[in-house]
């Protein structure tokens, strides 16, 4: 499991496809790795000890890099996490530190954005229940009524749905591309006036709110958008509209959420990040009006191997004492 030999070296803390190993490997880089188990996050003990070790850290998103981590290893010059969210690492700890963080965005913008599209059918058109309806071979004949959901395109009336999308970075774009292929309305929700698209109405999120009737965040968690959706704004939302969170669990209020869902102030939600990962809110599995999938918004083959390269890239950026392309704290690293 260990390539640690000379300084500097890389602890990554857990496996991360071959291709991003290669990159460190051809470039004859020590790195360990600490955590072997893909069902399972590196446990802390793991993390500590191995940042004690190595200069360069490359995490993921299960990793909680505090100051406790930060504070472990004298000699740490660079984290290079692979995902694009940092909320995971306290970067301004880092950067009191003068230790750099980088990220992996752009490459998995696409993967990303057609997650949500399919989380947003699969809600809408409850596919995962009518697939375990038919599995458990209870198909016997058409139904008018079976598994009759809420359409996403134009109705029969060629009336449009509107989809309102909080957040337009590289995602939330890449979601709004994809909604005018489905002939949907678009608003969005964004703090940056600059971030406007043609064909996007921006509004202020409560207008969001009640008028969309598919709601899709895109926002990075911070302070000030840990609890963006909680109890008020859920009811702001139209009994009949879908929420889509393929961000971060935190920016939902899940307790408030699993109540909305229950006493139908909205119609459903699709979820592929949670509040607790990998815990899930007491009452959320028991609902049928929900579709939670394990946190696989960038989980195609070309994407995670391409975010493992970026990682590795960065990484080997700062063995290098060099800076890699997406810097998200520069540390002591030259402009
Ligand atoms: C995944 O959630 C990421 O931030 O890359």
């Amino acid at each position: 499991m260990t390539e640690a030999g000379a300084v500097p070296s890389v602890f990554v803390t857990r496996r991360i496809p071959s291709a991003g190993l290669d990159v460190l490997r051809r470039a004859s880089v020590p790195f360990e790795i600490g955590h072997d188990d893909p069902g399972t996050a590196a446990p802390r003990a793991v993390l500590l000890g191995g940042v004690a070790r190595h200069q360069v850290l490359l995490c993921t998103l299960t990793e909680r890099i505090d100051v406790e981590v930060l504070d472990h290893s004298p000699r740490l010059r660079g984290i290079a996490q692979m995902a694009v969210g940092v909320d995971n690492i306290d970067v301004a700890a880092a950067a009191a530190r003068r230790i750099a963080v980088a990220n992996t965005p752009g490459v998995l913008t696409g993967a990303t954005a057609d997650l949500t599209f399919a989380l947003l059918l699969a809600a809408a058109r409850r596919i995962p229940a009518a697939h375990d309806y038919t599995v458990a071979g209870r198909f016997r004949a058409w139904g008018p009524e079976l598994f009759v959901g809420a359409g996403v395109g134009p109705g029969p009336d060629g009336r449009r749905k509107t989809l309102g999308v909080v957040g337009l970075g590289r995602i939330g774009r890449a979601v709004v591309r994809r909604a005018h292929g489905f002939e949907l309305d678009v608003l969005a929700a964004t703090p940056r006036a600059a971030d406007a698209l043609p064909g996007v109405t921006v509004v202020p999120l409560e207008d969001l709110l009640a008028r969309s009737h598919f709601v899709s965040l895109h926002c990075p968690l911070t302070p000030a958008t840990h609890h963006l959706i909680g109890a008020r704004e859920l009811r702001r939302m139209r009994p009949d509209a879908v929420l889509v969170n393929t961000s971060r669990g935190a920016v939902v209020d899940e307790h408030a959420l699993v109540r909305a869902l229950r006493e139908g102030w909205i119609a459903g939600a699709g979820l592929d990040v949670f509040e607790r990962e990998p815990e899930l809110e007491a009452g959320l599995r028991e609902l049928d009006n929900v579709v939670l999938l394990p946190h696989i918004g960038s989980g195609t083959r070309e994407t995670r191997d391409a975010m493992a390269v970026l990682a590795a890239e960065a990484a080997l950026a700062f063995v290098r004492g060099q800076r890699p392309r997406h810097v998200v704290e520069p540390g002591r690293l030259p402009a």
